[in-house]
């Protein structure tokens, strides 16, 4: 017997949209992360063995871009939810921006760029803000410090605790995402059919199944949603 929806809870679900009106790079707009770099390079564990000071590079830039940005009118517009609504934020980003706009309950399946962990002990997590990591740089067990970014070919975190919350929620709103990458892309069929189901973006390679699409800025629409939900309105 699937669990009732709850209708004081909203899920939002981000991609790096959502964050491009910060300043920080998407990954598959023109501009984007992967036209700049191969993602084989930078990005997966193989990169990592054949250069791992190009990893550290590709990640210690991101991480300083990241701690100059500031949340952005979406980021604001989702933490404010949290007046009405038991929200919780499932990111694919690795930045911190919704926890530095307020949201509370926030977690990220693909890893965190102001987070290092040993690659000798996967539990052995630091945070370290805004620095830069180097070859030599060691855990508490001898071990190099990686980035703690989940790469492609390894395992997102955190998925059954993100899947719970899609199929109890009343309200689902994804934003800023191509859908490009699974199983994060894989998580809106989680969602049940009697919930509100919208996705904001500039553009997606195709419409999910029973979501509104709402084109355009996340900056612009996301606050637009908010104030309706607080309102007890349908956007
Ligand atoms: N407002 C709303 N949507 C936007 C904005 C904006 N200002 N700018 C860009 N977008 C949309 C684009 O139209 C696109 O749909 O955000 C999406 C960005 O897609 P991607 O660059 O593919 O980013 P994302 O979906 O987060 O990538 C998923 O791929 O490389 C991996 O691990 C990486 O987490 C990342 C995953």
């Amino acid at each position: 017997m699937s669990r009732p929806i709850d209708h004081n809870k909203i899920v939002i679900l981000t991609g790096a949209g959502v964050s491009a009106e910060s300043g920080l790079q998407t990954f598959r707009d023109s501009d984007g992360l992967w036209n700049n770099y191969n993602v084989a390079d930078v990005a997966t564990p193989q990169a990592w063995q054949r250069n791992p000071q190009l990893v550290l590079d590709f990640y210690n830039h991101r991480r300083s871009e990241a701690a100059k940005a500031q949340p952005n009118a979406a980021h604001l517009a989702i933490a404010e939810l949290e007046k009405n609504f038991d929200v919780t934020v499932i990111t694919q980003n690795v930045d911190d921006l919704h926890e530095r706009a307020g949201s509370s309950n926030v977690i990220h399946i693909h890893g965190e760029l102001n987070k290092v962990r040993s690659t000798l002990d996967p539990e052995l997590i630091y945070n370290i803000g805004d620095k830069p990591i180097k070859p030599g740089d060691t855990c508490d067990k001898g071990a190099q410090l990686r980035p703690h970014i989940v790469w492609f070919g390894e395992i997102p975190e955190h998925m059954d605790t993100a899947s719970q919350h899609l199929k109890t929620a009343g309200k689902v709103l994804v934003i800023g995402t191509s859908l490009a990458v699974y199983p994060a892309a894989g998580l809106l069929k989680k969602a049940r059919h009697h919930a509100e189901k919208i996705i904001v973006a500039l553009d997606i390679e195709r419409k999910p199944y029973g979501y509104t699409w709402l084109r355009g800025k996340a900056g612009d629409i996301v606050p637009h949603i908010v104030n309706c939900w607080l309102e007890g309105r349908r956007p």
